[in-house]
């Protein structure tokens, strides 16, 4: 592994200068995950350092960049859906740039449609091409190339301090890790974003003083599998050692993380998470399945009864924490005692939330290589029950939490006109009323009832540092 530099690319902003009279503007749209989002959130700071500027409407743009996801069909198909519309735009505006980046452009497949059915897309890039952006716009805006097409990439290098424009200015995003190892049989992560990478503890808690000094409240460690973290560096260090080293930071502010990875979620890291009051009590530790027939097709390395006694042994630890999972409902031939196992699993666990995704077949992983008898309607019918289960926990859930007063960082503008919501530790929302000022603050609310599974709530006193 190489660790490099960002270094500002001047020939490139002179070049920008150069071709545009005023300075040009860029319309940058992440779909997926997180990890995608920052990743726009830099393109946006590559892009700025470059003497771009930044537009909300496509129609606006110089340059309209799509950061893709491609974990399931429906995300790639929603891209080629506004790639496609952005054809009449070209026509009408030829030196509009197009571009396409991120986990679909890593996909050979990908590359080749484009290629052959979208002429009009002039730069693809890759997850991990994001600080050679300059260099791929130089020499298309330079016309040494038709078309700047780049083959799928994976390097092994990690570029610190690329420019970040956040979309946040109280919550953000910070990788400590990039790309996943662990193979599970459905999904295409590993393909797209490549062997695991870890930053060095160094350059993350830079970073994280960084943000806690510019008065960052929220700040998420982002990677596919954080409980790995470490592996493969030259310093001997686990993610809890680093959640530990993080929290020693001096400031007002919350640490949350994702995704664990339950087979490597340790007893250390829930101690750690009990001992630092720095760390939300919640945890987003996905399950995928309640059958460990199906995990173990899964790969996924842990039966249900593993899974829960981890959460047993979080719930002795931390008092009051809660538990988010992901579930794949009908993976290839789930029979219906699979499904009932998973029902019986999230009745056990008891999630505060959960995210729900029908199996998705991905070309290119083991799991695409299975027969599946199961029809669309059986898996829709077991996503629709599912959702009824679960909706009955998480509405029991919220109500008991009715009566507290907690800690909330008011995260924007509720449904009704004049109200706010926040965010609870445990990853709840509370609706209140109250000034947009406070939006970014910590406030402290009396949860009076519930709408759903959304709580509501009354300010009480000054919000106050923790
Ligand atoms: N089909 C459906 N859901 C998937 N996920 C990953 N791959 C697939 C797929 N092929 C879900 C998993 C994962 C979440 C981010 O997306 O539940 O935890
Ligand atoms: Fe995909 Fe599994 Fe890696 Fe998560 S841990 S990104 S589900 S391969």
């Amino acid at each position: 592994m190489e660790f490099l530099e960002f270094k500002h690319d001047q020939a490139a902003a002179d070049l920008v200068a150069r071709v545009y009279d005023t300075p040009p503007l860029a319309y940058v749209h992440s779909y997926g995950c997180q990890q995608n989002v920052n990743d726009g959130e830099r393109i946006k700071g590559v892009l700025t350092d470059i003497g771009y500027g930044l537009c909300d409407k496509p129609d606006d743009a110089d340059l309209i960049l799509f950061n893709t996801c491609a974990v399931r069909e429906h995300a790639e198909q929603r891209v080629f859906g506004n790639v496609g519309a952005l054809k009449a735009l070209k026509e009408k505006k030829p030196q509009l740039l197009i571009g396409l980046c991120g986990c679909m452009a890593n996909q050979k497949h990908i590359v080749d449609k484009l290629r052959k059915s979208y002429p009009y897309v002039d730069l693809v890039f890759g997850v991990d091409g994001i600080d050679t952006l300059p260099q791929l716009l130089c020499e298309k805006l330079a016309g040494r190339r038709r078309r700047v097409l780049m083959e799928p990439a994976q390097r092994p290098v990690i570029v610190e301090n690329i420019p970040i424009r956040r979309e946040s200015e109280f919550r953000a995003w910070l990788p400590i890790m990039y790309g996943c190892d662990n193979f599970c049989t459905y999904c295409i992560v590993p393909y797209v974003r490549g062997r695991e990478k870890s930053r060095k503890s160094a350059d993350i808690l830079a970073e994280f003083r960084g943000l806690v000094a510019a008065g960052y409240k929220e700040i998420t460690l982002l990677g596919q599998n954080v409980n790995s973290y470490g592996k493969g560096l030259e310093e001997q260090i686990d993610f809890a050692d680093l959640l530990r080293l993080l929290c020693t930071v001096p400031g007002d502010y919350h640490i949350r993380f994702m995704t664990s990875h339950p087979k490597d979620a340790s007893h250390k890291l829930i101690d750690t998470i009990a001992a630092q009051p720095k760390l939300c009590k919640h945890i987003h530790l996905p399950v995928q399945s309640g059958s460990d027939r199906i995990l173990a097709q899964m790969n996924r390395h842990y039966t249900a009864a593993q899974y829960l006694e981890l959460v047993e042994y979080a719930r002795k630890t931390i008092p009051g924490v809660t538990f988010s999972s992901d579930i794949i409902v009908g993976f290839p031939n789930e029979t219906e005692e699979d499904f009932a196992a998973t029902l019986r699993l999230i009745e056990q666990v008891g999630y505060m939330q959960l995210f729900t995704f029908i199996y998705s077949k991905r070309e290119g992983t083991k799991a695409a290589l299975l027969p599946d008898e199961v029809t669309r309607a059986e898996k829709t019918d077991r996503m629709r029950r599912l959702l009824e289960t679960q909706d009955a926990i998480a509405m029991k859930l919220v109500a008991a939490q009715v009566g507290r007063t907690v800690r909330v960082l008011v995260e924007g503008h509720g449904r009704e006109e004049g109200t706010l919501t926040g965010r609870l530790d445990n990853n709840l929302t509370v609706e209140f009323a109250g000034a947009p000022e406070l939006i970014g603050a910590y406030a402290h609310v009396r949860l009076t009832g519930a709408r759903a599974t959304v709580l509501l709530g009354e300010v009480c006193g000054q919000p106050q540092p923790q």
